[in-house]
């Protein structure tokens, strides 16, 4: 790292109000946690950039007594009032967005474009979540029974755990964090202890904004270990678990959820599919194939990971596939004009080519790329292998740039193997035929909880619902009516007669 980037990564640091050492606790104020000392790298650099302890299971317990007092003060204030409150923590994230997207990259490795981008995010769902703040809706009925009135209404649920991942260190944050607080609820953010910087700084400018308003404590952190995880997620007082990460992760979470009949929204693994057909605008798919394959280093929940390609096209879309793959700027995400970043850690790097050596063995050929870059920090390359739908990798999420190509005759076939894996989030098209995009997106067409055609499968906007199938979890998250999982409904009879007659025509004289 050189003197200067120092002196940037710092005074953005500062600007943020991250200290050299910070707590890793915080209900309303900062709690002394006392744990292990985590330090967080930039893996651009393979540098510390600062340092957090984590929280015991004592500061959980005094976070999640805080939560639960807030919830109840909270609830009380009518959803405008709330949202008003979210319209700030919009405006806030809007003045510290240069910053916050530039610690997303120091932090993750995101390229610059990518980091404010992800602060775009939660600024969108902050403006999104003002206007369902007013839109809460539940439906009346009517009632079988003269003089009765029936209606829905949705009350608020109490404090929400959101676990997030490193890869969406702080929009998949906003998504929850947004909604939850327009439906009345407080939460318990336990972030990845990748990315606890991203996390701190946030949680510093929420808490500013509801101090600001004399609003409860609803934004709560606490950064810590898997044991702390497990209090939380079996915490009776956490009636929403909403938890990003991997199948074996949420699959644990799950099952403890359910075990105290809690609520879980999961957003896991991803092992999507895309789809080319002869039909397809080669130029415009090639370009989106690249940014879902090797965007964000393959490390999103929606990058491709799979490519179909129809016969006819198949060897023209691998030489451009392989030729694009190499032209790509691999370096500091700080630089402007490189395009991929590094991994997260030493351990990405080392799963990376533990895949690579599998999928050799399972007779993939690498067509482009498979090897680490040799330099500081986590770089690794743009990777395209030459697959069958036979080896078991690839029905596996490799957190990684390495994109699988298969080739298929006819489209029923590409959609068999599409949905072959145990992974349902998103899956995508490219044709130009209205009969082949609409066979995809049929009830017998892709099994995904996200469907595209000619756009790519990563990058989806906030005012859908996102999420996935089968072991993705199931859960969706952000826009159109994902809000009601934040809320618990209410039907509600009322019998402004005098009479009282009984429902299904069921007759009960007495007195
Ligand atoms: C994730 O990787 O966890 O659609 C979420 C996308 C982003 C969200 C990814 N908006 O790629």
């Amino acid at each position: 790292m050189t003197i200067e980037t120092t002196t940037h990564a710092e005074q953005i640091l500062r600007r943020l109000g991250i200290e050299a050492e910070n707590h890793g606790a915080f209900d309303g104020s900062w709690i002394p946690t006392s744990g292990q000392r985590i330090e967080s790298l930039n893996p651009a650099t393979g540098e510390p950039l600062a340092a957090v302890r984590t929280a015991s299971v004592e500061d959980y317990d005094r976070v999640a007594r805080t939560a639960t007092e807030a919830f109840r003060a909270w609830r009380t204030w009518p959803a405008p009032k709330r949202g008003e409150i979210v319209r700030q923590l919009g405006l806030e994230l809007r003045r510290h967005k240069e910053d916050l997207g530039a610690l997303v990259t120091l932090e993750v490795g995101k390229i610059k474009t990518e980091g404010l981008g992800e602060v775009q995010e939660m600024i969108d769902m902050c403006d999104l979540a003002v206007g369902m703040s007013r839109q809460l809706f539940g439906k009346t009925m009517h009632s079988e029974r003269p003089s009765h009135r029936m209606y829905e209404q949705w009350h608020p649920l109490g404090p929400v755990g959101i676990i997030t991942a490193f890869n969406f260190p702080v929009a998949v944050w906003a998504w929850n964090a947004a909604v939850a607080a327009v439906c009345g609820d407080s939460m318990i953010w336990k972030p990845s202890s990748e990315t606890p910087l991203t996390a701190l700084a946030v949680t510093r400018i929420a808490a500013r904004v509801l101090e600001a308003n004399d609003a409860p404590p609803v934004f709560n952190l606490i950064l810590a270990d898997r044991t702390v995880g497990r209090e939380m997620t079996a915490d009776h007082r956490v009636p929403l678990i909403s938890a990003t990460g991997s199948v074996t992760m949420g699959r644990a979470i799950g099952k403890a959820v359910a075990d105290r009949l809690g609520r879980s929204l999961l957003e896991l693994g991803g092992n999507n599919g895309v789809i080319l057909t002869e039909n397809a605008d080669l130029d415009l798919a090639l370009r989106a194939v690249l940014f879902a394959a090797f965007g964000t280093a393959g490390q999103r929940c929606t990058t491709a990971r799979r490519l179909f390609l129809q016969k006819g096209i198949a060897a023209e879309m691998k030489e451009r596939l392989v030729q694009a793959a190499r032209s790509i700027p691999v370096g500091d995400p700080m630089e402007d004009g490189v395009l991929m970043g590094p991994l997260v850690n030493q351990r990405a790097v080392d799963d990376m080519m533990a895949a690579i050596e599998t999928l050799e063995e399972q007779g993939g050929e690498i067509l482009t790329g498979g090897g680490r870059i040799d330099r500081p920090g986590f770089f690794v390359e743009p990777t395209v292998v030459a697959a069958t739908p036979h080896m078991p990798i690839t029905c596996e999420e490799t957190f990684a740039p390495i994109l699988y190509v298969f080739e298929f005759d006819d489209l029923d076939e590409a959609i068999e193997i599409h949905n072959s894996v145990p992974q349902g989030l998103s899956s995508a098209i490219f044709t130009l035929d209205l009969r082949e995009a609409e066979r995809f997106l049929a009830a017998t067409g892709s099994d995904c909880g996200i469907a595209n055609v000619n756009i790519a499968t990563s990058g989806a906007e906030i005012g859908g619902a996102f999420g996935g199938e089968k072991e993705t979890g199931g859960g969706r998250e952000a826009g159109s009516d994902a809000w009601k999982i934040y809320m618990r409904r209410q039907t509600n009879t009322i019998n402004w007669g005098t009479d009282l007659p009984l429902a299904q025509g069921v007759e009960f004289d007495v007195g």
